[in-house]
């Protein structure tokens, strides 16, 4: 089992090494290795993703990512900053299906901003396609209005497109991951209004007639994201586009309240994936040793879940971080009144001790 290690920047550095350190701790036959990416790459090497990582990344089963970013780098062209990465990776690895998670740990129920009857228990998925939809739908650009409401007047312009294999293959995703789960999918589209839509909703439906055994519900998705406000628990896998999943996966992270307890994978057809936290690299806190790293320690057991098929060793990590939590540990972006704060390292070091007691 080969795991390409992309620590990153800023706290990427801090959580990644307390991933490993939980990941060598089960004492399995992992091959790690680990290389620059972002900005720590393009200060070494001149690139955010330079050839050898990218070898790396497609030669392991499945890679470790921590973050990525500096304001440092702001002024780059846009090609070289270090976000560039994680485009990089995701084009050249064909990681269309986005896993984003929402899940409200019972000690953690007082972080939320919703009330705690709405959330406690909470754990839905949000699967997002990421490699399609109107971020990446040609022709785009800015040109001179020839008809609309202002013929003449400067306009630009997006297209919005997903082709039938696209639908299917994230539907089929999103249909399996059901199965492991409470077997049902709410597919968000705006099939009101759009042609795009429309056509996603009829071949989920189609996809949906090889899985009786699931129940496939339709949403608007305006009504989708008041729905994830109002009744969260009433979802359990939700699939959808690019532009939408992108802002409903954030809507839903945000339901649990604590940005550093949320971990994401995103996969290819063959189940290769990329595993990262949902946060980016917190420059304001790096080298203070205060980050959360059980975002990325979570997305280590989705890793073994998805990619590595150790369905077990992801549940110990699982369960491992819940003991922690019921021990009252808490780094200070979780923190309450009666719970003991603690850095980083000493986190990784309880989750480590939960695995081994
Ligand atoms: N996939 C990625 O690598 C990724 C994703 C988002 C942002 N970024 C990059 O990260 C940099 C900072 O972006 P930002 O500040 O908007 O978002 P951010 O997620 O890095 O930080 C937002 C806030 O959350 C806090 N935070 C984030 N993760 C935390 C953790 N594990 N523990 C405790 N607190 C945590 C930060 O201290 C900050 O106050 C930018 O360069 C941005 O481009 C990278």
């Amino acid at each position: 089992m080969k795991i390409a290690v992309l620590p990153g920047d800023g706290i990427g550095t801090e959580i990644v090494s307390e991933a490993v350190k939980v990941l060598e701790a089960l004492e399995l036959p992992f091959e790690m290795e680990s290389a620059l990416v972002g900005g720590v790459a393009y200060d070494a090497h001149g690139h955010p993703l330079p050839e050898s990582t990218l070898k790396l990344a497609k030669e392991a089963d499945a890679i470790l990512f921590g973050a990525v970013g500096d304001w440092k780098y702001d002024k780059l062209d846009r090609p070289l900053r270090p976000e560039q990465a994680i485009l990089g990776l995701r084009k050249n690895l064909g990681l269309f299906a986005n896993f984003r998670p929402a899940i409200c740990y019972e000690q953690l129920v007082g972080a939320s901003s919703l009330k705690p009857e709405l959330i406690a228990g909470l754990d839905i998925l949000i699967i997002r396609e990421l490699t399609g939809d109107i971020y990446f739908g040609q022709p785009r650009g800015r040109r001179v209005a020839t008809d609309g409401h202002f013929p003449g007047a400067e306009e630009a312009f997006d297209t919005m497109r997903y082709s039938r294999p696209e639908i299917e293959r994230i539907a089929h995703v999103a249909f399996q991951a059901a199965r492991k789960r409470s077997k049902k999918v709410t597919s968000v589209d705006k099939a009101n209004v759009l042609e795009t839509f429309q056509f996603w909703k009829d071949v989920m439906t189609e996809v949906g007639q090889q899985y009786p055994d699931v129940e496939l519900q339709h949403m608007y998705v305006d009504n989708a994201a008041m729905q994830l406000v109002k009744a969260p628990k009433a979802f359990d896998v939700v699939v959808t586009g690019n532009m939408f999943g992108d802002i409903l996966s954030d809507e839903a992270s945000m339901l649990t309240g604590s940005i550093g307890m949320l971990p994401s994978a995103s996969l290819n057809s063959s189940n290769q994936g990329l595993y990262e936290p949902s946060h980016g690299s917190a420059p304001d806190i790096a080298g203070k040793g205060v980050a959360n790293p059980l975002a990325t320690i979570l997305s280590a057991a989705m890793m073994l879940r998805f990619s590595l098929n150790q369905e077990e060793a992801a549940q110990r990590i699982e369960a491992a971080v819940q003991k922690v939590l019921a021990q009252g540990l808490r780094t200070p972006d979780i923190y309450s009144e009666g719970t003991t704060k603690v850095g980083t390292q000493q986190m990784g070091d309880a989750v480590v001790r939960a695995l081994r007691g």
